[in-house]
């Protein structure tokens, strides 16, 4: 069987991958050439020579990502953290970007022995499955709308399981259904949500367009339509004392905090910036009052 250089592939793909505009060239061509491999990308440079047949079909992948497929979608999976999540057609697809929301959301219950934690808006899962294996001892509730990113949330939840995770319960429906969380008012000690909130008819890159479904991303025209009354949501689930995070667009840094701020329920509302330091999460704490 004929060998090629690996180099001289990657560096085809990368110039494929500029010319269709993909943000991300090299880093997407080597993720994918990995994913072919079965090995990490650190590992790729021990690997010089791969063969003609492998050239080929790793050229038929970086032809799909030329035409904006996901990454995600061409490898079946998408990562946070340490947390790794299946995704496809149907489901937003988990951004980098949370692990910030992850973090803070370990951070505050870190003191509270076998807490109990409610994702809303969980689309593949991957908040609750993320706090479930960080906390094996905390009660993850997690609620989906879309019953194609529900499948998704289901399966990632079975196999988190499968592993040894502890169960996640799991519920269909819409958020602002009150008789979907009843039976948890008043009595959670965070809430996590990443909701839809980019402004309707804001241009996105084809990949968000054409594989995000439509309601996992926008949110009317100031992309505050779900997160006006998600504030309610939250304040009625949580107990005194109890942690809300929300991660929100970046031209909702002032917003959003003030929109916490003017509660009476919430308190020691801040507003957080993400990695790349563009304000994206606001986060409260419930304070000792009747809800409105
Ligand atoms: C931005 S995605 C976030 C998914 C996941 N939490 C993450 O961070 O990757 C928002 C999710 O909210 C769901 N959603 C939108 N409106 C909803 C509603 N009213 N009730 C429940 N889920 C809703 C969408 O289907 C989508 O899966």
């Amino acid at each position: 069987m004929a060998r090629e250089s690996l180099r001289v592939a990657l560096m085809e793909a990368t110039s494929t991958l500029t010319e269709a505009g993909v943000g991300s060239p090299q880093a997407d061509a080597e993720l994918l050439a990995a994913h072919l491999l079965g090995v990490s990308r650190t590992r790729l440079g021990l690997m010089p020579l791969v063969e003609s047949d492998w050239v080929a079909e790793y050229r038929t992948l970086i032809a799909r990502r030329a035409e904006r497929i996901p990454l995600q979608h061409i490898t079946g999976v998408a990562h946070v953290g340490d947390v790794s999540v299946r995704v496809g057609p149907g489901v937003f697809t988990p951004r980098p970007e949370t692990e910030v929301l992850l973090a803070w959301s370990l951070d505050a219950i870190v003191a509270v022995k076998s807490p109990l934690v409610v994702d809303l808006c969980t689309g593949s899962g991957v908040i609750a499955i993320a706090i479930a294996k960080a906390r094996p001892d905390a009660r993850v509730v997690a609620v989906e709308r879309s019953t194609q990113a529900l499948a998704w949330a289901r399966r990632n939840a079975a196999e988190h399981e499968a592993a040894g995770g502890t169960p996640i319960n799991v519920r269909g429906g819409d958020v602002l259904d009150e008789r979907l969380l009843m039976d948890l008012e008043g009595t959670v000690d965070l809430v996590t949500v990443n909701p839809p909130y980019v402004p309707t008819g804001t241009p996105v890159e084809p990949e968000v367009a054409d594989h995000d479904p439509a309601e996992a991303v926008f949110a009317g025209p100031e992309g505050l339509d779900l997160i006006k009354p998600l504030i309610t949501v939250a304040a009625t689930l949580l107990k005194p004392g109890g942690w809300f995070v929300m991660e929100h667009d970046d031209t909702q840094g002032v917003t959003v905090p003030k929109l916490l701020a003017g509660r009476k329920i919430l308190a020691d509302v801040e507003g957080h910036v993400d990695l790349n330091g563009r304000p994206r999460m606001v986060t409260a704490r419930r304070v000792a009052l009747a809800p409105r």
